[in-house]
């Protein structure tokens, strides 16, 4: 299996990359030039492509061989980075690729998911100030997901909940809807949120489906389990 990271030098991206290699998997990695130091305990292990991942002849080198792309998609800046990451990963990878990108609960596919009423206010309220500092676009990373979602490609959309550090607890358990009662903890470890990632491309049941997931640890999660039994 050879696998492509898209902003592998990220904190997401190396637990991704772990991840991976741990599997036995081949890695294509693309990172900003400036970052390739970050990924120096794997230099020997995978292939760096440096380059912003909104480069289209850097995204072709890197996908077009590759029988899996995972894709970082952060909305940096005010010039459609997500949405030119997501269109180059989609236009060069292979017909029968797996590719899953990362987001965060905010996306809807539907709109069908129930938001609390602090990302009801929250999302609105930071997206308009980073805007307005030029440091992110959220709405790029919807206008990146609306192509993701129209593609007929075989894509996942994992939406992360809140994120935090720390050991594994496990592959997180995942739901269609944010509102969703086992999703209520609102929180993952980051590590389990890259293992989903990766578990996702071989779990053909999760293609063409945005899972917004949660730690299998936490607290909605076990007692969701537990009335099920
Ligand atoms: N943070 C959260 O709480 C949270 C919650 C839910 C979902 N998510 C999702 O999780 C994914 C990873 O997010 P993360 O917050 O954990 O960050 P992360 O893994 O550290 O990834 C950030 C990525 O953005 C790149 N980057 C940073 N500054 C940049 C710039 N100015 N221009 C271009 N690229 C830049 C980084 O590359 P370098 O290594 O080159 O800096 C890295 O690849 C995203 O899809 C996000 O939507 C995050």
């Amino acid at each position: 299996m050879k696998v492509a990271i898209i902003g592998a030098s990220g904190k997401l991206g190396q637990y991704m990359v772990r991840h991976c290699l741990a599997k036995g998997y081949e890695v294509h990695g693309v990172c900003r030039p400036k970052s390739v130091g970050k990924l120096d305990e794997f230099k020997d292990k995978i292939t760096i492509f440096p380059g912003f991942t909104s480069d289209r002849d850097v995204i072709r080198s890197a996908v077009q061989d590759c029988d899996a792309v995972l894709t970082v998609l952060v909305p940096w800046g005010v010039n459609n980075y997500a949405s030119k990451t997501a269109q180059a990963v989609l236009d060069f990878s292979k017909d029968k690729a797996r590719l899953i990108f990362s987001c965060g609960w905010h996306i809807s596919r539907d709109g069908k998911d129930v938001y609390d009423w602090k990302l009801r206010l929250l999302v609105p309220v930071v997206s308009a100030i980073a805007k307005a500092f030029r440091l992110i676009d959220v709405n790029d990373q919807v206008l990146a997901t609306n192509k993701i979602f129209a593609s007929d490609k075989k894509w996942t959309v994992v939406r992360g909940s809140d994120l935090e550090e720390g050991d594994s607890e496990g592959l997180p358990v995942w739901s269609e809807h944010v509102g969703d009662p086992i999703l209520a903890s609102n929180r993952t470890r980051r590590i389990d949120f890259a293992l989903f990632m990766v578990e996702a491309i071989t779990n053909d049941q999760l293609i063409q489906k945005a899972p917004a997931i949660v730690s299998c640890k936490s607290e909605s999660a076990i007692a969701t389990k537990n009335r099920a039994l």
